[in-house]
């Protein structure tokens, strides 16, 4: 039989591109025929590079009659999703790492691959190096997952865990990460929770069966944690974390969320720490596993974009839809819970004048509003007259929480809510 090498595109030479590059260059099945950069002058030591295969216009790539795959690696929702849309007009299968477009607007996006008979992959696109959405789609198949807990961002994971372990604060460790290159220039899509928020939705959707809508999924950052709370949360038995949560109550209503969590020690995502990723899911009949490794980086990145890529290779000559498992299957709309109608446990840190009735007004609050305290700590704040107290709730409504929260914040004698974390149950 002949030797004949599938032809892939390449969008984008960046981290994840030239991970990519240098990886299939020990394959001999496939070819990078052409790839798409930004700045073509760029100097790039990139060896086995041969400049003449790369140019400065991405549409070069996707119109190339030649190239069977593309790779796009370049991430945001414009040009992406038109280069991606050209592309499988043109006949070609798509492997994308670009979390953003997929919750945005996965729908549409995989509508018009099934009406052109086209493949998109995108293991790439959550936790970088760890097989998730392959698994999830086949050796998995027949769970019903109901519940996922994740660290999908390598970025507020190596923050939160250097404000840990060095006592130190989010705008000093924000500032050394940035100087190692581990945070961006503007954070604001990590540290808010955004990068977690588009994965989720994917990581939920994919999971449930059932497609999340991005604008339903609840956002909170981990700018506000101080090394206080770190400090309080870890003589408590507890970890910060910025958790990635999507649950299915008992009617099939979806709870997809991102925000930070305190995580008991004993958990396994406590144990979770600098740049690492991992996903715990709850379902049945495989009752509950945790995934991690590398959930970004060069190579560990590369190796879920070639891993989609050989996916494709192996049945491109099949003349039936191919990947048939891979294929979306979300018809379906989830019907979402607000997060004020959920419940969960909080820890809330107060700070307050060191005066008579205090803390008597505070469990009151709570008890007029049917919220009952696991825990209560009061420590004096040295050089003044105030103190700073500690509360840990059993489970309540938030909305109820919301209530008491507004009770506190009109009392004379409290000076600052500091924080309101919700609990990992
Ligand atoms: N910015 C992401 C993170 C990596 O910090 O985990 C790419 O998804």
């Amino acid at each position: 039989m002949e030797n004949k090498k599938i032809k892939i595109g390449l969008i984008g030479l960046g981290t994840v591109g030239s991970g990519v590059f240098k990886t299939l260059q020990s394959f001999n099945n496939v070819e990078i025929v052409k790839i798409a950069v930004r700045n073509k002058n760029k100097k790039r030591n990139i060896e086995g590079l041969d400049e003449k295969i790369i140019t400065d216009n991405p549409y070069e790539v996707v119109n190339d009659p030649e190239i069977q795959i593309v790779a796009e690696l370049v991430g945001g929702v414009e040009p992406a999703f038109d280069l991606i849309k050209t592309a499988i007009k043109n006949d070609k299968h798509i492997v994308t790492a670009n979390k953003e477009l997929l919750a945005k607007y996965g729908e549409e996006l995989f509508n018009f691959a099934e009406e052109h008979n086209k493949v998109v992959l995108y293991e790439a696109a959550i936790a970088g190096g760890i097989p998730l959405i392959m698994p999830i789609k086949t050796i998995l198949a027949g769970n019903k997952i109901n519940k996922i807990k994740a660290i999908l961002n390598g970025t507020t994971n190596y923050i939160l865990t250097k404000m840990d372990v060095q006592n130190a604060s989010y705008n000093q460790v924000l500032k050394e990460a940035q100087e190692l290159g581990y945070a961006e220039t503007d954070p604001t899509g990590d540290v808010e929770g955004f990068d977690a928020a588009y994965k989720i939705t994917t990581l939920a959707t994919i999971a449930f069966g059932k497609r999340i809508k991005i604008e339903n999924v609840y956002r909170e950052g981990i700018t506000k944690v101080s090394p206080e709370d770190m400090k309080t949360a870890n003589e408590m038995g507890y970890k910060i974390k910025l958790i990635a949560s999507a649950e299915l109550n008992k009617d099939g209503k979806a709870d997809v969320r991102v925000h930070p969590m305190l995580v008991g020690k004993s958990k396994t995502l406590a144990h979770i720490d600098y740049v690492t990723n991992a996903v715990s899911l709850s379902g049945h009949p495989v009752g509950d596993i945790t995934l991690s490794g590398p959930g970004a980086g060069e190579f560990p990145t590369a190796s879920s974009v070639v891993g989609d890529i050989f996916a494709i290779v192996s049945e491109l000559d099949k003349s039936d839809y191919i990947l048939p498992m891979m294929r979306c299957t979300h018809e379906e709309n989830a019907e979402m819970i607000d997060i004020s109608d959920t419940e969960n446990k909080y820890y809330i840190s107060i700070t307050a004048n060191n005066s008579m009735g205090v803390i008597g007004r505070i469990g009151k609050a709570c008890e007029d509003n049917n919220i009952s305290l696991a825990s209560i700590m009061q420590k004096e704040v040295e050089g003044n007259s105030s103190a700073r107290i500690t509360v840990i709730t059993e489970l309540c409504k938030e909305k109820n929480m919301q209530k008491v929260i507004d009770i506190f914040n009109n009392d004379p004698a409290i000076t600052e809510v500091n924080s309101l974390i919700r609990v990992q149950l």
